[in-house]
């Protein structure tokens, strides 16, 4: 089976982002000269991803209205004959197709997955976070790196990154056995263990790909940390069913939802940009 659909969970508040984020949803924010979810959906697309469903909550509408090929200001364009303009700006997505799904309330990541249960079907899918960025340091996009595990070993797949010692117990730690270079087959999930009883430092980083049996896990999830229905809790019962893997993924990875990597994402950008890198180096 191959991956051909993301979800990419887009509803969460950004509390950490206010007061900017009190208008303007987070994943709308501008990295030098686009916004977080365009390239959330640039990464999707060069991995292979030909449908993305994005769980978005009120409030969201505009990045809705960023995908549309429909939008204020197009008749100005076409009088003006601005058809690159026009063609540039309907073709966001290229031919990938993007719907959207209201999460009524905010129960957490295991819940805001959960609404593409429809969507997905019985095929596997990916998800990416809509407020983190990976870049990958190789031609190969951070998913796709996913993607080329899930293909040899058709379970889910999920990415870790190493953390430093003193930082484990912010994340879901990975307990696995190295099977491959940077590819492990998943003993166990630590959610937030002391440094003492943290099995790695490597913690789950934003990018998955799931089989459809998630979502029966999902359904046995209950409100966990934080009062939230946490996907990490799905993942730890889907491996008494199934196999997982973990690829500790070649690249860096920006978690836009908090100002210090929010600026630190910006200057990365900046700096390799084709258009602008020189003039901000000077
Ligand atoms: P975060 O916890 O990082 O996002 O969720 P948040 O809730 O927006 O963060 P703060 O604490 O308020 O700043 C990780 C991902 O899960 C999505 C978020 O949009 C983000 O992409 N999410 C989270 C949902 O879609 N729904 C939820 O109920 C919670």
């Amino acid at each position: 089976m191959k991956v051909k659909k993301a979800i990419i969970p887009a509803a969460g508040l950004g509390t950490r982002m206010l007061p900017a984020t009190k208008s303007v949803p987070k994943e709308m924010l501008t990295i030098v000269d686009r916004p977080v979810i365009q390239y959330i959906v640039e990464e999707a697309i060069a991995s292979g991803i030909s449908e993305i469903l994005m769980a978005i909550s009120k409030g969201k509408k505009a990045i809705q209205d960023h995908f549309a090929s429909d939008f204020p200001n197009a008749p100005y364009y076409e009088q003006k004959g601005k058809h690159e303009v026009l063609e540039k700006l309907r073709g966001l997505a290229g031919d990938c197709e993007i719907t959207f799904v209201e999460q009524e309330e905010l129960k957490g990541l295991g819940d805001a997955v959960y609404c593409g249960k429809e969507f997905a079907g019985n095929d596997p899918f990916a998800v990416l976070l809509g407020d983190a960025i990976c870049q990958s340091a190789t031609d190969r996009p951070v998913l796709g790196q996913l993607i080329d595990v899930f293909d040899q070993q058709q379970s889910s797949v999920v990415a870790v990154q190493e953390v430093p010692l003193e930082k484990v117990s912010r994340y879901g730690i990975m307990d696995g056995t190295l099977i491959d270079e940077g590819t492990y087959r998943v003993n166990q999930w630590v959610e937030k263990p002391s440094v003492k009883a943290a099995p790695s430092r490597l913690a789950i980083a934003a990018r998955y790909v799931f089989t459809p049996e998630i979502f029966h896990c999902l359904e046995n999830t209950t409100v966990g940390y934080g009062n939230e229905i946490q996907l990490t809790d799905a993942m730890h019962q889907l491996l008494e069913t199934q196999e997982s893997y973990a690829v500790k993924f070649q690249g860096t990875r920006f978690d836009v939802g908090n100002p210090l990597d929010f600026v630190k994402a910006n200057l990365h950008f900046v700096s390799r940009h084709e258009e602008y890198g020189a003039g901000f180096k000077d």
